[in-house]
């Protein structure tokens, strides 16, 4: 598949079927994310594939918090952008059930670098949905992790490092439409 047809095809998808993936689709996934670009090549990204009783801890420790939750989460969110976080936490814990596959994206804990490294995992993770597209593979970047980061982090052994953010993968049972996306002349000056 050529690289824009790719990125014109790949959607956020939130249905899946229990399918099993093959893991070598997975590996090659990671493998994309591997040759991503980074802040002073730091590659500050590490990768933990979960999958069955792992995964389904994940969505355990995001519901018990949200059991527990009484305000909204994210409140400074949700004000400037009329997005409720809470009901995508729930949406995010739906989609972790299905899926098959869940990566967990970590990063070590170097506080001088933040920001560097988070533009740079955004790549990593770029690459991923790409290429899983071009497998034929749907994917869901879950964000929505954070606000459990530290517990998951605990759970699943890897609380050394900071977790970023989570992808869900499978085979999708849906198509969605493109989502709206702003035009080049909102986004772009040429001076
Ligand atoms: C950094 C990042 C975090 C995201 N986190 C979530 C999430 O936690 N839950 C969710 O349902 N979607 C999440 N998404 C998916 C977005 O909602 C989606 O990309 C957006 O609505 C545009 O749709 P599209 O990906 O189909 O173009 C995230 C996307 C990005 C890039």
């Amino acid at each position: 598949m050529e690289l824009t047809e790719a990125i014109r095809q790949r959607r956020s998808t939130r249905e899946y079927s229990k399918e099993p993936i093959d893991k070598q689709y997975i590996i090659d996934m990671i493998e994309c994310a591997r040759l991503a670009p980074s802040a002073a090549n730091r590659q500050p990204w590490y990768f933990v594939v979960l999958e069955n009783e792992k995964k389904n801890k994940v969505a355990q420790i995001m519901q018990a918090q949200l059991n527990a939750t009484t305000h909204v989460l994210d409140s400074k969110d949700s004000a400037t952008h009329a997005y409720n976080a809470t009901s995508s936490v729930k949406g995010s814990i739906q989609v972790i059930e299905q899926t098959p596959i869940l990566i967990l994206v970590f990063r070590e804990r170097k506080e001088d670098w933040l920001e560097g490294d988070y533009l740079s995992i955004g790549c990593a993770v770029e690459h991923m949905c790409l290429k899983a597209t071009e497998l034929g593979l749907g994917t869901l970047w879950i964000r929505d992790v954070v606000y459990t980061r530290d517990k998951i982090a605990e759970a699943i052994g890897y609380n050394t490092m900071e977790l970023v953010t989570g992808l869900a993968v499978g085979k999708s049972i849906e198509y969605p439409y493109e989502r709206h996306k702003k035009g080049l002349d909102e986004i772009m000056t040429w001076l």
